[in-house]
């Protein structure tokens, strides 16, 4: 590997974030990590710098604003940082109905889900195409399979990017571009903190992955040039199963949790 090979990671500064940072770090990469979290992205910058003697550049940014996309491809086209992997996993959980989010959490929502990953892709693949060589990992979700009532952002948004993904990586594969969608169940980070309420129970139950196993299959996926990588049993059967449940069974659901809750 050259001394010129740059992973850019978004959402880096925890959870999945930081594994990916860690494992491409470990396959040799100079890193580009983002997130909006300057002081975990000092102590992500400083364990990987100590650990694996490569330099690490940190850019604190809301991937949420309109802009974000072009800001971050500016800044490494400026300090000449020629980005050879691209992993798009900064995520926001919003939960509640849809007529009651807070109208700024789902313009960020939309945005960092599929605006800003997708601007990503674009910018940073032509780079890809030209050289012959690249690798994209985009981040989705279990949830992309469920366009339910309470997570009618969430889900939906990771749809998009499960969709986009794959027509991406049917245009870039005869390019020698690797193109891979990542669609995670339930993993033992941040992302719950404010919705799970017995964290512990989850755990015992085992319903809850490690975040750096599911990080590692991503990665593997992605250098092996799979399609998708649904890590666990369970996930993979929920992602095939949850599609045929049929609608009026979602919605008897619904009206039974609104009734208790
Ligand atoms: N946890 C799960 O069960 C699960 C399941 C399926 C898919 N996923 C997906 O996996 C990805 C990683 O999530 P995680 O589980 O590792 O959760 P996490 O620990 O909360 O990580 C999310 C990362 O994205 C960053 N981020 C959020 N909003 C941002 C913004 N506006 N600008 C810049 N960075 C922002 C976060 O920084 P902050 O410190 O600001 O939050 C954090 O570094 C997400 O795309 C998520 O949807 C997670």
């Amino acid at each position: 590997m050259s001394d010129r090979n740059y992973a850019l990671i978004t959402g880096a500064s925890s959870g999945l974030g930081w594994h990916f940072s860690e494992l491409l770090a470990e396959k040799g990469f100079q890193l580009i990590a983002v997130s909006n979290q300057p002081a975990e992205l000092a102590a992500l910058k400083k364990h990987l710098e100590m650990t694996y003697a490569l330099p690490v550049h940190t850019v604190h940014m809301d991937l949420a604003r309109e802009e974000a996309a072009r800001s971050l491809y500016d800044y490494c086209e400026k300090n000449d940082l020629p980005v050879e992997v691209l992993v798009n996993n900064a995520g926001m959980l919003v939960y509640g109905e849809a007529a009651s989010v807070q109208y700024a959490q789902v313009k960020a929502v939309l945005q960092l889900h599929m605006t800003t990953p997708a601007l990503l892709c674009r910018l940073f693949s032509e780079n890809m195409l030209k050289n012959g060589r690249g690798f994209i990992l985009n981040v989705s979700s279990i949830s992309a399979v469920m366009p339910y009532p309470i997570i009618s952002y969430y889900g939906p948004t990771k749809t998009f990017l499960r969709h986009f993904t794959r027509a991406l990586r049917t245009e870039l594969k005869p390019a020698g571009v690797n193109v891979t969608c990542l669609l995670p169940g339930a993993i033992d980070t941040a992302l719950f903190e404010k919705y799970l309420f017995d964290r512990e129970l989850a755990r015992r139950l085992h319903v809850l992955k490690h975040p750096e196993k599911v990080a590692r299959a991503g990665i593997k996926a992605l250098f092996r040039n799979r399609p998708e990588c649904m890590p666990g049993l369970l996930n993979k059967l929920a992602i095939y199963m949850l599609p045929i449940i049929p609608q009026f069974i979602i919605g008897m659901i619904y009206a039974r949790v609104r009734k208790v809750t």
